[in-house]
């Protein structure tokens, strides 16, 4: 190995053994970095030369993953199916219907994967957009239902920089009743997510990895930049 490697892989081991002490606080987080083919795909979505039509693609195929593991043990029902060869074979059917709620823009990426993945969901959405200056989210669309009481939420937004824009829609839905809140999200850094986990506890969060840091401007670093922009094939800024 040489010493440039040597001193990528200890300040990587570095990074990793920060992520896990954080981590490690964070009952209610679930992070899919052990998963090699998500990695992969991560790697891909990432990457400049992923144009729009991949990106959107590695998006949905990176959020069917991240579904398909929050929701491995949503309340279910035995029963009968007839299959090719036996009538009333034992089978399974999910009970719960949950209401998918994207973060516009870049979230709508996520929507038809969590569609797909669950048997029962209904879609609302809200639109916000960070503040270049502050990085505060502004509220430009509530299209959420006025009473949520007694509902399982999945709020999905690929990108969880400070936490804020997250945060803005767990409360919008808890004050609305939802009984259950759980957000996905592709990337996020290890400060947002902090910040986050603390201010609700009471929101179960799965992601498929946790990023070192934040730039100057509120960017994920390494990232993959801009979600929406890319989503929606603007330049890379
Ligand atoms: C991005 C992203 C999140 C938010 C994350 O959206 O999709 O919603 O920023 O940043 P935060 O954790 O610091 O709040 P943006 O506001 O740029 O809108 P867009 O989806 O329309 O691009
Ligand atoms: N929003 C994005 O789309 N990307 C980031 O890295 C941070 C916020």
């Amino acid at each position: 190995m040489s010493s440039h490697e040597a001193e990528f892989t200890k300040q990587g081991s570095d990074v990793s053994e920060a992520r896990t002490v954080a981590l490690g606080i964070m009952d209610n987080v679930t992070t899919l970095e052990d998963h090699t083919l998500v990695a992969h795909r991560l790697s891909e979505l990432r990457s400049l030369e992923s144009d729009q039509n991949r990106f959107g693609s590695l998006v949905s195929t990176i959020t069917s993953a991240l579904a398909h593991e929050a929701f491995r043990n949503l309340p279910s029902k035995p029963v009968l199916i007839d299959t090719p060869v036996l009538a009333g074979a034992p089978g399974t059917a999910v009970l719960d219907e949950i209401v998918v709620v994207p973060i516009l823009r870049a979230g709508l990426g996520m929507a038809p994967a969590i569609q797909e993945a669950l048997p029962s969901t209904r879609l609302a959405c809200v639109g916000l957009k960070r503040n270049e200056a502050t990085l505060q989210p502004d509220l430009y669309f509530d299209g959420l239902p006025g009473d949520l009481t007694g509902v399982t939420v999945v709020i999905c937004d690929p990108m969880l920089a400070t936490g804020g824009s997250l945060g803005y829609v767990a409360a919008m839905v808890q004050e609305r009743g939802a009984s259950k809140v759980v957000a996905l999200c592709i990337l996020a850094s290890q400060e947002g997510l902090a910040r986050f986990v603390s201010a609700h506890p009471n929101v179960k969060v799965v992601v498929a990895a946790v990023d070192p840091e934040l730039n100057n401007h509120g960017y994920i670093v390494p990232g993959l930049g801009d979600a929406g922009d890319r989503l929606f094939g603007l330049p890379v800024r």
